[in-house]
């Protein structure tokens, strides 16, 4: 994005040890982790693409950090210029904002936690931040539980006048969403911060210092949801949002069908669902509402409501799977007997790694 000559940076923090969403996060970063049959990342590219930002850094840890690079590449076919940055150890957001400052130079940029996701984007927040000139910019959104967050006080007027970070005592109900946009004041204080009780250079004691310090910290409120991907039953509730806003663009099932999958006639879809391409949807099978199922995908018998399923997982049983999040190449099977119907136990609710199997 360019205005009166200054082009903003994007940088996306891929880093941390997701040690919230093991075991699924035992094979790979939560980046990865599909809504809606698209890893998160992918949601946080596109909307830091639609500012016009090209040039986009991506914070990696120590947790696979290669699956990100195999998966994004150069950002070519995107049409964007992607730079790795390591960082290794999660020594905090301010610290993986202050690993990228060579790349960053002395550029205004936005920070996006590569676990958020915006309905409504951030294009209009950024020609804003751009055109205005503005030091820093906040992003905040009501919330039912502030003390998981960050939390902005703001006076009457909707001036922000503290910030505090995972407060027990939330002294307010606006929680700081994972997009910042700042400019190189911020490295002096990231330079000048102790680590916080957990351990971490924080972002929200950085912009809390340049706030005090009689920078100004601007505050806009998102319009539309807005979903950090940290639990389990965050990746579900994001998939369900994803799926519904696809529903609401285009509201036939097949749309969301991919290519070469073959549904049998004896199989129920409930929307929304996606599907992905390669699958097999076979007899008795139950699938929806709010289910993702990635690509090359076998399912049988089972009736599965509310859930994400990576690729290429097996499963084979009459039972009814819900609120689960099944990893890459999972199978669920039935025990020797080869009798599928062992209903009547009970429904599941599974968090199965990669390549798991799970026999009933
Ligand atoms: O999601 C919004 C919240 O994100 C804010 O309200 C909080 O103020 C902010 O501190 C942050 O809290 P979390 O505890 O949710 O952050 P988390 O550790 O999950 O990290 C967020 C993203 O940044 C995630 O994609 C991993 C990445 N990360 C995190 C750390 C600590 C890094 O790349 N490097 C790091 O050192």
């Amino acid at each position: 994005m360019k205005a009166g000559g200054d082009e903003i940076k994007g940088l996306i923090l891929a880093g941390g040890s997701g040690t919230r969403l093991r075991p699924i996060t035992g094979t790979g970063p939560k980046q990865l982790i599909p809504i809606a049959n698209r890893p998160v990342i992918r949601y946080c590219i596109q909307d830091i693409s639609n500012c016009g930002i090209s040039e986009i850094g991506i914070i990696l840890g120590n947790n696979y950090p290669h699956k990100i690079i195999d998966l994004l590449g150069d950002g070519r076919e995107l049409g964007v210029n992607f730079t790795y940055i390591r960082q290794g150890q999660p020594l905090g957001i301010a610290h993986a904002i202050g690993s990228a400052r060579d790349f960053l130079g002395n550029e205004r940029f936005v920070v996006y936690l590569g676990d958020n996701l915006l309905k409504s984007g951030i294009s209009n927040i950024a020609e804003e931040f751009t055109q205005n000139k503005l030091e820093s910019m906040i992003l905040l959104s009501r919330v039912r539980e502030p003390s998981r967050f960050g939390v902005a006080v703001m006076d009457d007027d909707g001036n922000v006048v503290d910030l505090v970070e995972k407060p027990d005592k939330p002294p307010s109900p606006f929680a700081l969403v994972g997009v910042y946009f700042l400019t190189d004041k911020i490295f002096p204080i990231i330079d000048s911060l102790r680590p916080s009780g957990r351990g971490e250079l924080e972002i929200t004691d950085a912009l809390r210092i340049l706030m005090k310090s009689g920078h100004g910290v601007e505050a806009r409120t998102v319009s539309g949801w807005w979903k950090d991907t940290g639990r389990v039953e965050d990746i579900l509730e994001a998939n369900r949002l994803i799926l519904e806003d696809l529903y609401e663009k285009k509201s036939d099932p097949l749309d969301h069908i991919g290519k070469s999958t073959h549904i049998d006639g004896n199989a129920t879809i409930i929307p929304p669902v996606i599907i992905g391409e390669g699958c097999t949807i076979l007899s008795g099978a139950m699938i929806g509402p709010y289910v993702a199922v990635g690509d090359n995908c076998r399912i049988q018998g089972a009736g599965i409501h509310d859930s994400v399923i990576d690729k290429n997982v097996q499963i084979d049983c009459s039972r009814v799977i819900e609120r689960s999040l099944i990893g890459k190449g999972v199978r669920i099977t039935v025990s020797g007997s080869g009798n599928r119907d062992v209903g009547g136990m009970g429904d599941l609710t599974l968090v199965l790694g990669e390549n798991s199997h799970a026999e009933f």
